[in-house]
């Protein structure tokens, strides 16, 4: 039972919260509090976690990241503020369930006022979020833009880059075609995929995605031919017949649209930047979605030590990306997808 206004508080932005964007719509996240020590932690739920590949694990803190930033946004803007630290320098870490790696520990700190507008405005922000696959409109970034976009990564450990000339796309687009055909190649990281793809539209879930999320709106035929084609026993058969080049050339040709890129970067991609980088995407997600624009993220790109270097060193960066995307002015809108419950996120005791 939600006793205290905290608490209610608390409720209330996970509710909200839990529309927050991850890898393959896992929402690996974990929330505690505790009325009696009046103390709470955010962690890493294991059985929700990608673990296909390695990389997976920056994209769990990232996801983990942006998932909290709204928490604590929409916590300070309900007059509620949250006092937070990294997990392991908390001084009352409390012991989690086996399944659970702690991230951050947070407590109620001193009332503020509330600015019910703010709340409402970032609520509805972040429900009109969605990740947009489609080709976008060519409208370019303006300067203006440009710098609002910048303005969030002063002080952060990590860095943006922001590419929207011919030459990038015709790069990004040459880069998708050669390397695409990895996420099918590794068949634990495939198998992790395809078990996130939903092919019942009527079968209610609470996680992954359905057909129409990645490619829009497809004929019956199409759909069996993927659900098919692309089931994980049929690896061997599905690389005779070529269909991880037929989906390479087709994914090529829309990310080679752009119109605009985005990297994240960081000299040090430890677990605390990770999260810090999921904050601060967070941020930069909103921001274009109050533009009216998408993110289409390009993990591919970033998830094997080989494409992830020869994008580093094609598009001139300094660091390695941790993060990759496509971004621009929304002209098909996306659909909303599935999520897990508030009950199933947050418990108290
Ligand atoms: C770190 C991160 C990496 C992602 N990588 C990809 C990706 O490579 N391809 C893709 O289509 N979507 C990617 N997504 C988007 C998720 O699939 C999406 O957030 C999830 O399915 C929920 O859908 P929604 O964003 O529309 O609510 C990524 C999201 C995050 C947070």
């Amino acid at each position: 039972m939600l006793t205290t206004s905290f608490e209610q508080n608390l409720a209330g932005a996970i509710e909200i919260a839990r529309s927050a964007p991850s890898s393959h719509n896992c929402q690996p996240w974990a929330v505690h509090y505790s009325p009696v020590s009046r103390t709470g932690y955010l962690a890493i739920d294991r059985c929700r976690a990608l673990k296909g590949l390695p990389s997976l694990e920056n994209e769990m803190l990232m996801s983990c990241g942006i998932f909290f930033q709204y928490i604590e946004t929409l916590m300070r803007h309900a007059g509620t503020p949250l006092q937070w630290t990294w997990f392991d320098e908390s001084h009352t870490t409390p012991t989690l369930p086996q399944e659970q790696d702690g991230l951050i520990c947070f407590c109620p700190t001193e009332q503020q006022t509330a600015n019910p507008d703010a709340y409402h405005d970032l609520a509805e922000q972040i429900r009109h979020r969605h990740t947009n696959r489609m080709p976008y409109e060519t409208t370019t970034l303006s300067a203006r833009q440009q710098f609002q976009l910048r303005e969030i990564f002063t002080d952060a450990p990590v860095r943006l880059d922001i590419w929207q000339d011919q030459t990038s796309r015709k790069q990004v687009a040459d880069l998708v075609y050669q390397y695409a055909a990895l996420d099918f190649a590794d068949k634990a990281a495939w198998q992790e995929t395809y078990s996130f793809i939903h092919f019942d539209k009527n079968k209610p879930v609470e996680d992954g995605f359905y057909l129409h999320h990645l490619f829009g709106k497809i004929p019956a035929y199409m759909a069996w031919l993927f659900r098919i084609g692309f089931h994980p026993k049929l690896n061997r058969f599905t690389r005779l017949l070529r269909l991880p080049q037929f989906m390479a050339r087709e994914f090529s040709k829309l990310t080679g649209q752009g119109p605009q890129y985005l990297a994240l970067s960081l000299p040090d991609p430890n677990p605390h930047n990770l999260f810090v980088t999921g904050m601060r995407l967070a941020q930069v997600w909103l921001l274009l979605e109050q533009w009216g624009w998408g993110i289409h993220p390009l993990s591919v790109l970033v998830q094997h030590d080989l494409p992830k270097t020869t994008l580093a060193n094609t598009l001139g960066m300094t660091h390695l990306p941790i993060f990759f995307a496509r971004f621009g002015q929304i002209k098909i809108a996306a659909e909303v997808s599935p999520r897990r419950h508030l009950d199933s996120i947050l418990t108290i005791d």
